[in-house]
């Protein structure tokens, strides 16, 4: 399906200034793609200036969530050349987030197309230094202007993106979930659907109260297994061995995870994807065995965490050379590869022309 595609009239880049701080999320480049669904069938698909939406207050988003989203990032190498990590991964997992929230899943290439054009179209706002990229965000939300509780018959799929620096979040303190759930079996936590993040804020808050910045969510029937943090995967260095739990309906199927798992190997770093039991995790700490834990996503890519709290157990972890850590020597491994600064010998970058 071709795009259409209409231009803005005058860029706002001059607005930005490109040598402050970029946080994450704030800005928006000059345009955005849009598609609609109705009757039944995919519409014109439109690369359109940013703008606002109007839609009714019955929308059933507003009150049913019917709502999903992927976080994906276009990065600027030495020779300006942009590159995008793995974008048909976030698209496979976004049809999947779709297929779980009753959504009609969009087509591969077109999604795929639209990521591409976008980006190629808004080139100038991919910022240029390591951690800084453009982050790319396509969104799915059923807009049917109706109040019964059955799915949309009409949907708005669109893909914004602006520029944003690397994130840091410095060293996070965690509090290991003994009551709160982010996910459940048989529910949504394996698709990135709205609801997930909106139900993690109170615990969070909760946390931070206690002097935790994040929360490690922990299975929902008994509390005993660590499975995410925060909004990232989870990964824990117990001796030498990278642990991190297996994917399920529960823990969402990370591609920064995946790329780890694969890089860790290739550097000869020892990984286990078992389930971790917190018991294990408090006689680790007990004996000094825990070297280093962290979260990992597209938006960090390793987020590193200084200790870890469970009941009336407080674990702090060593403070280790950067040099020395896994998280460290990953990340620069990850980084050389979105920046085009060695080989891919896996294929995940992906030009934008
Ligand atoms: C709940 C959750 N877990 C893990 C991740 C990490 O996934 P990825 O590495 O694909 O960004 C994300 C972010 O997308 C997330 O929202």
């Amino acid at each position: 399906m071709k795009i259409e595609v209409e231009k803005c009239a005058k860029t706002k880049i001059g607005d930005i200034d490109f040598g402050s701080a970029m946080p994450f999320g704030k800005y928006m480049s000059d345009h955005m793609f849009i598609l609609k669904w109705e009757n039944g069938q995919w519409g014109t698909p439109k690369i359109e200036p940013y703008h606002a939406l109007s839609i009714e207050p019955s929308s059933k988003v507003f009150h049913y969530g019917q709502a999903i989203f992927e976080g994906m990032k276009a990065f600027r190498d030495a020779n300006d050349k942009i590159f995008l990590f793995r974008p048909k991964d976030n698209i496979a997992r976004f049809n999947k987030s779709a297929v779980r929230m009753n959504m009609p899943e969009v087509p591969e290439d077109l999604f795929y197309d639209a990521v591409k054009q976008l980006v190629a179209l808004d080139k100038a706002w991919v910022p240029r230094g390591e951690g800084r990229s453009y982050y790319i965000r396509p969104f799915m939300i059923g807009c049917e202007p109706a109040l019964n509780a059955v799915p949309s018959a009409e949907y708005l799929f669109m893909i914004i993106g602006g520029p944003v620096d690397a994130i840091f979040h410095g060293d996070v303190t965690v509090k290991i979930a003994d009551h709160f759930s982010r996910a459940a079996n048989g529910g949504t936590g394996f698709a990135k659907c709205s609801g997930n993040y909106g139900g993690q804020f109170y615990p969070s808050t909760l946390a931070k109260k206690e002097g935790f910045q994040s929360v490690i969510w922990t299975d929902d029937a008994t509390h005993t297994h660590l499975e995410e943090a925060g909004q990232m995967n989870f990964m824990i260095r117990i001796g030498d061995t990278l642990h991190t739990a297996p994917v399920s309906d529960r823990i969402l199927d990370g591609i920064t995870r995946k790329s780890i798992l694969q890089l860790a190997k290739d550097m000869g770093i020892k990984t286990d994807i078992s389930p971790i039991l917190v018991d294990d995790v408090v006689e680790a700490g007990k004996k000094g065995e825990i070297k280093e834990a962290f979260g990992c996503g597209t938006a960090a890519v390793i987020s590193p965490i200084s200790a870890l709290g469970y009941k009336e157990h407080y674990m702090k972890l060593p403070k280790l050379q950067s040099e020395e850590t896994f998280a460290e020597r990953i990340r620069q491994r990850i980084f050389d590869i979105q920046y085009n600064r060695t080989a891919d010998p896996y294929g995940w970058r992906d030009e934008v022309l």
